[in-house]
This record gives structure tokens, C-alpha cells and sequence, in this order.
């Protein structure tokens, strides 16, 4: 099968590449467009490191052709920023201190990320669902939680203080 040109909105801006069936996602995103924040984890679908965001549902990007996301939007842990301003996501899992070697860190904000653009007033259980696909051998997952939990609060605008991790 020949490769095609693919068309993607990602981080909000339009991009075209070239596409051999088997190309994934993944790779598309790393591999020409230099986006190192997606990660590669087990390449199967087990570990949730490459999580992003396709037209604003996490999905890992390892099992998706990217042929067949032409004309999607695609969003990576790239796009949150606006410039030096972390997101709020970003800015709870520092504050919280959700990352430890930080592979897992942007898959999980991606996750968390849609979550609260679903739900921006998340149950800790609907926190652990959303996070499920993400696996962390560092952090134990409870600073993360935590951090997911203060990224909402602070968006609802309901108080600043950081949630504390249970211990
Ligand atoms: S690298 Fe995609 S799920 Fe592990
Ligand atoms: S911080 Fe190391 S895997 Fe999560």
C-alpha cells in the first residue's frame, strides 16, 4: 500500500506528513515531528506513556494508525503551555510532587487533562479510573491523585491550597 499524505490539527496548528500504513501515531508524533514529551513506553498498548489527546479523548497513540486519524486533533503534552504558564495540570503535578522520574508524567496529564475538561469536578474513584491505563513504577500514584484532585479545585476556583496525598 502506498503512503499518504495525513493532515492533523495538532497543538493547534495545521500539519502534514507523509504516511506509510504502518505508521503509528507515536511515531508520527516523535519521529517527524520531534515531539519527545510523547513517550515510548511498551509500544502496546499496556502502559499509557503515550498518551494524547485525539479530538479531546485520551487514547495511546502506540495502537493508532495515524492514516487513520487524518484530519483529527491531536493534542500532546507540548500544547498545554501557553509559554512559560504551565497548565493547571501541569502546574498541580509540580506543586503536589507527582513526578518522580517523570517517563509516566505526561501521559498522565494527558489523562488527567481530559478528565477535568469532562469533569471538572472529579471524584478521587473517577480520578483512579481516568489514570488506570497509566502505569507509574515511581510515585505510588498517590501525590498524582492528589495533584489530579488541586488541578480541579484550583480550575472551579473553590480554594488554592494544595490536597494533601493521603499516606
Ligand atoms: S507506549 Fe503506548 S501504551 Fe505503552
Ligand atoms: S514518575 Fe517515574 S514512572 Fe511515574
Amino acid at each position: 500500500m502506498p503512503s499518504t499524505i495525513v493532515t492533523l490539527k495538532l497543538n493547534g496548528s495545521e500539519r502534514e506528513l507523509i504516511a506509510r500504513p504502518s505508521t503509528t501515531l507515536l511515531n508520527a508524533l516523535r519521529e517527524t515531528f520531534g515531539l519527545m514529551g510523547v513517550k515510548r513506553g511498551c509500544a502496546q498498548g499496556g502502559c499509557g506513556s503515550c498518551t494524547v489527546l485525539l479530538d479531546g479523548r485520551p487514547v495511546v497513540s502506540c495502537l493508532i494508525p495515524v492514516v487513520t486519524v487524518d484530519g483529527s486533533a491531536v493534542e500532546t503534552i507540548e500544547g498545554l503551555a501557553d509559554g512559560d504558564r504551565l497548565s493547571d495540570v501541569q502546574q498541580a503535578f509540580v506543586d503536589l510532587f507527582a513526578t518522580q522520574c517523570g517517563f509516566c508524567t505526561p501521559g498522565m496529564i494527558m489523562s488527567a487533562t481530559a478528565l477535568l475538561n469532562r469533569k471538572p469536578d472529579p471524584t478521587r474513584q473517577e480520578v483512579t479510573e481516568a489514570i488506570c491505563g497509566n502505569v507509574c513504577r515511581c510515585t505510588g500514584y498517590e501525590p498524582i491523585i492528589s495533584a489530579v484532585l488541586t488541578a480541579a479545585e484550583r480550575r472551579r476556583g473553590a480554594r488554592v491550597e494544595p490536597v494533601e496525598a493521603e499516606v
